[in-house]
């Protein structure tokens, strides 16, 4: 009997819809192709709901998706919903809960797509950001006090401990193993001012190499430099490793670089658990039901989550699906494909070998 592959789909807010149903349709594709089958069950979390109902997400969402394969997300963000609420509330709240500590992140130039930087190829941008994903400044320990005065003090901690630091680390280590390109691991972090937080990362970062990697090589780059080389020279990239506030901000710029939110797709994944594979772009309201988002970063996102899942190949016949499709698209920016979005979701489904 094949296998069927229980996946939860969160469509979200705006856009998210549209992109889903895509990516849904890519996953039926390359399930007929490689002899798995994939049964999807939505599940309305988003801005719309918490409107009607107040509440940001049942009592009972962690553990009903925690029965699922994988878990594919739209986009979260309403127009009508003060900033934050769903984004902690929604995104935060399972990344942390279903301790989905790896957020994977490709950057990478696929054929025909218009980058920013001068003189760069897709051979040129080719690299993946292991962002650590439930700890940093984002576990919002902190606090506030004398609020509203002109002594307000605010507080927000970088808190990593060894382990969240170790588990990361070997996960990126790993997957450079795996990737097999140039062997290659970069940390970048802040050793010069965060002496505490990225003292820590770095010397993990050399001991687990040393003992455990030994076939793969170490770079040290501080955040910022970072930010400058993967201007300038990002071929220099195989796999990044960081934690959570840097990789962040650096795979926004990585995004940029690849073409924009149209086609950049991330992974949340807890190794031992269940993955949200999205879009890192975000809800785009304003194409809303317009047939005019471009749907490839969620149908990247669902070759990522197959390929998590254990189906290498069928994650790769849809890239090289998308290989095939985006040069015959004019911009990969909302309104400007010169396709409609059902359009650029049944030509990669048609080239799926
Ligand atoms: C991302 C987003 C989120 C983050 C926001 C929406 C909370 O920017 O997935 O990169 O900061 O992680
Ligand atoms: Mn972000």
């Amino acid at each position: 009997m094949s296998k069927t592959y229980r996946i939860a789909v969160l469509p979200g807010d705006g856009t998210g819809p549209e992109v889903t149903a895509e990516a849904v349709k890519v996953l039926h594709a390359a399930a007929g192709k490689h002899g798995f089958s994939v049964e999807t069950a939505d599940f309305d979390f988003g801005g719309d709901r918490y409107l009607r109902t107040g509440e940001v997400l049942p009592a009972s969402a962690v553990s009903e998706l925690s029965a699922f394969d994988a878990i594919l997300l739209g986009a979260i963000g309403h127009p009508d919903v003060k900033p934050g609420i769903l984004e902690k509330g929604i995104l935060l709240r399972l990344r942390f809960e279903l301790d989905q500590y790896i957020n994977l992140r490709p950057v990478k130039l696929y054929p025909g797509v218009e980058t920013p930087l001068k003189d760069k190829g897709p051979e040129d941008i080719d690299y993946v950001v292991v962002r650590e994903n439930t700890g940093g400044l984002y576990t919002g320990v902190g606090g506030v006090s004398m609020k509203g005065t002109a002594h307000e003090v605010a507080v927000q901690s970088m808190v990593y401990n060894r382990m969240q630091v170790e588990r990361c680390l070997r996960y990126a280590f790993a997957y450079a193993r795996k990737r097999d390109r140039k062997r290659t691991l970069a940390l970048c972090g802040k050793t010069n001012v965060l002496t505490h937080v990225y003292d820590l990362w770095e010397r993990a970062f050399h001991e687990i190499g040393e003992a455990e990697f030994p076939d793969i090589r170490r770079d040290y780059y501080h955040v910022d430099a970072t930010c400058m080389w993967m201007v300038k020279n990002p071929e220099w990239f195989d796999v990044i490793v960081t934690g959570n506030m840097f990789g962040d901000i650096i795979t926004d710029l990585g995004a940029i670089t690849q073409g924009g939110m149209g086609i950049a797709a991330g992974g949340n994944i807890n190794p031992d658990g269940v993955g949200m594979f999205e879009p890192i772009g975000g809800s785009a309201p304003k194409y809303t039901g317009k047939n005019a988002i471009n749907p490839l970063a969620a149908i990247c996102a669902a070759a990522m989550m197959l390929d998590t899942l254990g189906e290498e190949a069928a994650a790769r016949a849809i890239e090289s699906a998308v290989t095939a499709v985006t040069p015959t698209m004019k911009s990969m920016a909302a309104g400007r494909m010169g396709v409609t979005t059902t359009d650029v979701g049944d030509k990669v489904a048609q080239g799926v070998a």
